[in-house]
């Protein structure tokens, strides 16, 4: 581990606005900026691109906080890309994904014969990221005795290998990541309130997509010329994709964005079609199995109680009074939307 190796500081005083310095134009999609591995140019970026290069040249904790998809992670690493520690190492953990019982001795290490079977002795993140940066995803997910083991490492920068009684001193950055709400993870989810204070030291944004006003379709042409470049072909977007880029939210953010891309790419022969995933919804059908149904993830609302009400009616014989108890609405109310959706089906067939 290099961590002594500073070979720059992380933002030169070469004049002008700092982040000027490091944002780039993309190189094969006009008007599109972009600054490390994260691209985009609706001014929400450019604003978070500032503040990333204030927060790199610093050593403070940084708490990233944005829905799934936003590209939290792809932030941490630019922020440590930037910074004076990029020759170390950049680790990267999902809190949310290790048991609870576990998460200790993954995050501090643990001594041989610390507990069952720890056979060997093991460094954890926070020595794997030594003179580097950890970067703790999904941090509101750790139970609250965990979280006073984290705090404590944070606020002395030392801390114990489980079962161990060699005090380590670390030369760490913690970068955190949550998609909630801090204030409300606090009320809520047993997010503790003065980790939530040591960890939003510097607390940074990840704007949704439908925010980023102009970057849907700008990003997907980036990650369509990225395969194309690397598959050597010269495929190109409907108008109609550029109509769905626009018209679509994009609930699942870039990853759901850069996802529809490559499917839609693999699909293609020439003219790239990315399928509205509202008009998708429609052919996707309810699974029902006896008294339980599926709905599809990405349902609009609307459809998916169309598809639920449709549902109990039909388990419940087309008896609309006990469908209507069981759905907890008037019969007033079944009846006025079961004649809107006869409106609908005669007007475009479906079913
Ligand atoms: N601004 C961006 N520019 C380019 N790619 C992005 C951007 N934001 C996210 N991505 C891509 O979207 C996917 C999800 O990003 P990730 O950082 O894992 O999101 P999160 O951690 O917020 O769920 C990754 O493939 C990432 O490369
Ligand atoms: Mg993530």
């Amino acid at each position: 581990m290099s961590s002594t190796d500073l070979d720059s500081p992380a933002t030169e005083a070469d004049g002008g606005g700092a982040s000027q310095a490091k944002q780039r134009a993309a190189e094969n999609v006009p008007g599109l900026k972009s600054y490390g591995t994260l691209y985009g140019s609706s001014p929400v970026m450019l604003d978070l691109y500032e503040q990333i290069d204030r927060v790199a040249a610093t050593d403070a904790t940084a708490l990233i906080i944005g829905e799934s998809g936003t590209g939290k992670e792809l932030i941490a690493r630019t922020i440590h890309d930037h910074s004076a520690r990029k020759s170390g190492a950049f680790v990267a953990v999902n809190c949310g994904a290790i048991p609870d019982e576990l998460i200790e001795a993954e995050l501090f290490g643990h001594e041989k014969g610390s507990f069952t079977g720890a056979v060997q002795g093991r460094i954890g993140y926070f020595e794997h990221a030594n003179g580097g940066t950890l970067f703790l995803d999904e941090v509101t997910e750790m139970a609250p005795v965990r979280q006073v083991k984290l705090l404590r490492a944070l606020e002395t920068g030392t801390f114990y290998r489980v079962g161990g009684t060699e005090l380590i001193r670390g030369d760490v950055r913690v970068i955190a990541a949550t998609n909630r709400d801090p204030a409300v993870a606090v009320k809520e989810n047993g997010l503790r309130e003065d980790l939530m204070y040591r960890l939003a030291v510097f607390p940074l944004r990840a704007p949704p997509l439908r925010e980023r006003e102009g970057d849907r379709e700008l990003l997907a042409v980036h990650f369509l010329d990225e395969l194309n470049r690397q598959e050597g072909t010269n495929k190109v977007f409907s108008k109609r994709s550029m109509e769905t880029l626009r018209t679509w939210s994009w609930p699942g953010n870039v990853r759901e964005l850069k996802n529809a891309v490559y499917r839609a790419f693999i699909l293609a022969e020439k003219a790239v079609e990315l399928p509205h995933p509202h008009l998708m919804s429609r052919v996707k059908k309810p699974v029902t199995v006896g008294d339980s149904m599926s709905v599809w993830i990405g349902t609009p609302l609307a459809d998916a109680q169309k598809q639920i009400i449709l549902g109990t009616l039909k388990y419940c014989g087309g008896d609309k009074r006990r469908a209507a108890k069981a759905l907890g609405v008037s019969l007033k109310t079944l009846y006025n939307r079961l004649s809107t959706y006869g409106d609908e089906e005669s007007s475009h067939e479906e079913n």
